[in-house]
C-alpha cells in the first residue's frame, strides 16, 4: 500500500485582494525546500488564481480554489467551471466545505458531482466532510460522517484529498481531542479502503478547524492525518509556513 502523501492546503474564504499576493510570494519561495512528499496548497478567492499563480512562480506551491460549478459550462450566473479554473492556474479545488453546505444549501450530490467534474479535468478535488456540535453531542459524528462520504465522493480515488472539519471547530479556535480526531481518521480510512482498495490507503485524510501555528505539531501527528485545511492562519506566509514546517518535522 502507498502512504499517503502530505498535504497543507490553506483557504482563504473571501479575503484577498492584489495587497495580498506579496503573502503567495512568500509562500511559494519557502516551499522551494520543503521535501518531495509534502504538497502545499493556497486556495485564494477566484478572482486572485491567475495572478497568485504568477505571484507563486514556478516552484512547487499549488494554487487551488474553494468551490466550482459542476457543469463545463452554461447559463450559470456568478458561477465558474473547472476548465475555467485550470485556464486561470488552478491544480487543486476545495468541493463541499461546510459554509457551502450550509449557506448555500449544497447536498452530498452536489458535491459529488462537482468532485467528479474536478478530477476528470485533472485536477485534484478536497472533499470536505464533518459534524455539527449538536451532531456530535448526540454522538452522531461517526454516522453524519459516513453518510457525507457516502454521498459525496467520486467514484475513484484518483486526484482526491478529503478534509475532516467538524463544522464547531472552523473559525473558533476550538478544536477536537487528538482522541477524537484519530478516532474519525481511522473511521474515514477504514472508509476509503472498503470503497477504493489500496488507492484509498493511499488518499490524504486532512483536518481542519482552527489549525494554528501553535496547535500544528499536535493535530498534524495524529495518527492517519495526512496534512491540514487551513482557514485563517493561511492568510499570512509567517503562520501557514509555520503550520507547514510543523508537517515536516
Ligand atoms: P479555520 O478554517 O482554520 O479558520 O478554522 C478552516 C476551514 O474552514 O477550512
Amino acid at each position: 500500500m502507498d502512504t499517503p502523501r502530505k498535504l497543507i492546503a490553506g483557504n482563504w474564504k473571501m479575503n484577498g485582494t492584489a495587497a495580498a499576493l506579496a503573502e503567495i510570494a512568500a509562500m511559494a519561495d519557502a516551499a522551494r525546500d520543503l521535501p518531495p512528499n509534502l504538497t502545499v496548497a493556497v486556495c485564494p478567492p477566484a478572482t486572485l488564481i491567475d495572478r497568485a499563480r504568477v505571484a507563486a512562480g514556478e516552484g512547487p506551491l499549488i494554487v487551488g480554489a474553494q468551490d466550482v460549478h459542476a457543469e463545463p459550462a452554461g447559463a450559470f450566473t456568478g458561477s465558474v467551471s473547472v476548465e475555467m479554473l485550470a485556464d486561470a492556474g488552478a491544480k487543486l479545488v476545495i468541493v463541499g466545505h461546510s459554509e457551502r453546505r450550509a449557506d448555500c444549501g449544497e447536498t452530498n450530490p452536489d458535491v459529488r458531482a462537482k468532485a467528479e467534474a474536478v478530477v476528470a479535468a485533472g485536477l485534484t478535488a478536497v472533499v470536505c466532510v464533518g459534524e455539527t456540535e449538536a451532531e456530535r453531542d448526540a454522538g452522531d459524528a461517526l454516522s453524519v460522517i459516513a453518510g457525507q462520504l457516502d454521498g459525496s465522493l467520486p467514484a475513484n480515488a484518483t486526484r482526491l484529498a478529503v478534509a475532516y472539519e467538524p463544522v464547531w471547530a472552523i473559525g473558533t479556535g476550538r478544536t477536537p481531542t487528538a482522541l477524537q480526531i484519530a478516532e474519525v481518521h481511522a473511521a474515514i480510512r477504514s472508509d476509503l479502503i472498503a470503497r477504493y482498495g489500496d488507492a484509498g490507503a493511499a488518499t490524504p485524510v486532512l483536518y481542519g478547524g482552527s489549525v494554528k501555528p501553535s496547535n500544528a505539531t499536535e493535530l498534524l501527528h495524529v495518527d492517519n492525518v495526512d496534512g491540514a485545511l487551513v482557514g485563517g492562519a493561511s492568510l499570512t506566509a509567517a503562520d501557514f509556513l509555520a503550520i507547514v514546517r510543523a508537517a515536516v518535522r
